[in-house]
């Protein structure tokens, strides 16, 4: 009978075989992976750069207007008046997160649930999983700051998935359902409230009812797993619905969303109870049809569409945390 324990390498024996030469494909996506990786350093490196340089233009800016004026007296005052800006400028933010926590809290309660589902995260690449992580971080955030914020979940959240949400600045105190959980285990005792949103479905959403959940498919696969959301929810025997936007505008691509888009635009649909203004507010112009732009085979579903840059999302995930 073979042995199942580990094998030992054998000193004596022969030369050492060398390890399986990677196939093209293999090869590809190592190169691939790299050079997003070598990308991402940079990327880090000029922002932190532009950082520096911003902060010390700032201060040069202030000891020339100080050194400008006349008398101590003078340059007292204009300390103060700093000072005081300062002040009422944190005062402000301060306002802001509370008032942000209590809408979030009040979610938590009466909010409209929606699930995003983390259990496709085996299916996706490291890059992938970074820019789901990102347009998490950004549905948070945009979450916050809405008035009417919905109760957000975050389930089946395992593994890597977990690890790198736990990285991010502030996310142990996020007002945020984190479940580890599938949903159908999270929500066992709701399974005829499920809908799972998904592209693919044959029925279009025409309103959002305040006792369903809905669920959006964590993913970031440029539609490479076409159908999957769709297939599982079928499985499940849950129900499915699409979002309504052939009614409104024409796609100049494909109707399949990214995470960030489909939770905002679900989100403006709280606030508005407007599907045609939520679309138009929400979906790039770039995906739309008779726009005269060119640029959609640059139309990456990896990027977070939506403004904001990536520091300030962190600043206002971070603002958003729990007392
Ligand atoms: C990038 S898509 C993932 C596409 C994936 N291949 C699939 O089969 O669902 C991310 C998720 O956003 C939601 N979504 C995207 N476009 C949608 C649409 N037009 N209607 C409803 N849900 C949509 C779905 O939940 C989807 O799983």
């Amino acid at each position: 009978m073979e042995s199942e324990s580990p094998q030992q390498p054998d000193h004596n024996a022969g030369p050492v075989e060398s390890p399986e030469p990677l196939s093209k494909n293999a090869r590809k996506k190592l190169l691939k992976q790299q050079r997003w990786e070598a990308k991402k350093a940079e990327k880090k490196a000029m922002i932190k750069e532009h950082k520096k340089r911003e902060a010390e233009r700032k201060k040069r800016e202030w000891e020339e207007k100080l050194g400008s004026l006349g008398s101590e007296e003078e340059r007292q005052k204009l300390i103060e008046s700093r000072k005081g800006l300062r002040k009422e400028r944190m005062e402000k933010r301060c306002e802001e997160k509370e008032s942000k926590l209590e809408r979030l809290n009040n979610a938590r309660v009466n909010g409209q649930n929606i699930v995003i589902d983390l259990e496709f995260s085996h299916l996706m690449n490291p890059a992938q999983l970074n820019s789901l992580v990102q347009q998490i971080m950004y549905c948070y955030a945009v979450n916050g700051r809405c008035p009417c914020p919905a109760h957000l979940w975050l389930t089946g959240c395992q593994g890597e998935m977990q690890s790198q949400l736990q990285r991010l600045p502030g996310y142990e105190k996020w007002v945020i359902n984190k479940e580890s959980r599938p949903y159908v285990e999270a929500f066992q005792h709701q399974k005829d409230n499920l809908v799972y949103l998904t592209a693919d479905s044959e029925t279009e959403l025409d309103d959002l009812d305040p006792k369903k959940v809905y669920i959006i498919g964590g993913m970031v696969d440029r539609n490479r797993w076409k159908g999957i959301t769709l297939k599982k929810a079928k499985d499940q025997g849950i129900q499915t619905a699409k979002l309504p936007i052939g009614n409104y505008l024409k796609m100049s691509s494909s109707q399949v969303l990214t995470v960030n888009q489909v939770v905002e635009i679900l989100l403006k649909y709280l606030e508005t109870g407007d599907w045609k203004a939520s679309f138009f507010q929400v979906i790039p112009q770039r995906k739309r049809c008779g726009t005269g732009s060119e640029d959609n085979e640059h139309d990456t579903e990896e990027e977070v569409d939506g403004e904001g840059d990536e520091l300030e999302m962190k600043r206002q995930c971070i603002e958003t945390q729990g007392p």
